[in-house]
């Protein structure tokens, strides 16, 4: 039985398994007459519904549950929580301020427990951007991933997830808003050196795919005014993803803020890869939902 709490819960090869299972239309309805729990401190909407419908598509039941109604840690302990609902469900998955509530979660779980995003990480997401990117290029290997923004949980385990790839990945991001130097050791251990910078220009410089993430994440909302000021500097506009490679994409997880991180043009741009982004968050749920639950690929 396995969780999936960061990309590197997997090995690089059971990486590349998952990504071939949620290539497939055919899978097995391993979820027939069984639940999946899914449970959100935070608001969603493609996490939510892309989760939804992959349980659907192998057979299963989803129940989502809102943030006011479980209350974990404050109607009941997240232990407590999460032995009870492994009682009706095949697998539980969780967004969370607290990745801790994640680790706690998986200690006690007798079912699979699966992060739906946390402070520290956002691994569902990194499986679909994988796909995007594969969708766009094939292989990855030797392919360059450009991150602009925040150094954040959506960062994080895209970093790991393309360097688990054999991709090369580059950080541009404010003086403070950095990733944390434990994530660039657990970078490193996925494969890749990532090549870090304060100049977004440097970042893009010829890459193959250029990604960006709001400034102000789910929970940060009061931080937002000193962050616009701080990103100054750090949208995504024409310009800058005119350095990137002439055949390169842009990426967004959305939710997006035009005029912030990323213009209107490049959003709705040719190069803007974020709607098939956006439905490969179901395929990469019913292939790793697949993984979980012992379909071979
Ligand atoms: N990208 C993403 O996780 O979107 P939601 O917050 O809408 O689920
Ligand atoms: N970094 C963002 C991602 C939203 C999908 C957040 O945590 O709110």
């Amino acid at each position: 039985m396995r969780h999936l709490l960061e990309v590197d819960d997997l090995t690089p090869e059971e990486l590349v398994a998952v990504l071939a299972l949620a290539r497939r239309r055919d899978l097995p309805a391993v979820l027939q007459r069984r639940g999946v729990a899914l449970v959100f401190e935070k608001p969603s909407a493609r996490t939510r519904n892309s989760m939804e419908m992959a349980v659907v598509q192998l057979g299963g039941h989803p129940v989502t549950i809102r943030p006011d109604e479980v209350g974990l840690d404050v109607r009941e302990t997240v232990e407590d929580v999460t032995r009870t609902l492994a009682c009706y469900h095949a697998v539980i998955a969780a967004r969370v301020f607290q990745h801790s509530h994640l680790e706690r979660m998986a200690s006690v779980s007798p079912v699979p427990v699966v992060n739906l995003l946390s402070d520290e990480a956002h691994p569902m997401q990194a499986l679909a951007d994988l796909l995007t990117l594969e969708d766009a290029f094939g292989p990855l290997s030797g392919r360059t991933v450009a991150y602009v923004g925040d150094g954040n949980n959506v960062c994080r385990s895209l970093a790991i997830a393309a360097g688990m790839m054999g991709m090369q990945v580059r950080v541009a991001s404010p003086p403070g808003y950095e990733l944390a130097e434990a994530d660039i050791q657990r970078i490193r251990a996925a494969g890749v050196e990532p090549q870090l910078t304060t100049e977004p220009l440097d970042a893009v410089r010829g890459a193959d795919a250029v990604y960006t993430d709001v400034w102000a994440s789910m929970g940060q909302e009061a931080e937002a005014a000193e962050r616009r000021r701080a990103f100054a500097g750090f949208t995504v506009d024409t310009a800058l993803l005119d350095a990137a490679s002439p055949s390169a994409v842009f990426l967004h997880c959305l939710p997006a803020h035009r005029g912030e991180e990323v213009t209107a043009e490049v959003l709705e741009g040719p190069r803007s890869w974020v709607w098939p982004q956006a439905e490969n968050r179901m395929h990469a749920a019913r292939g790793l939902l697949a993984w979980l639950l012992g379909v071979a690929p």
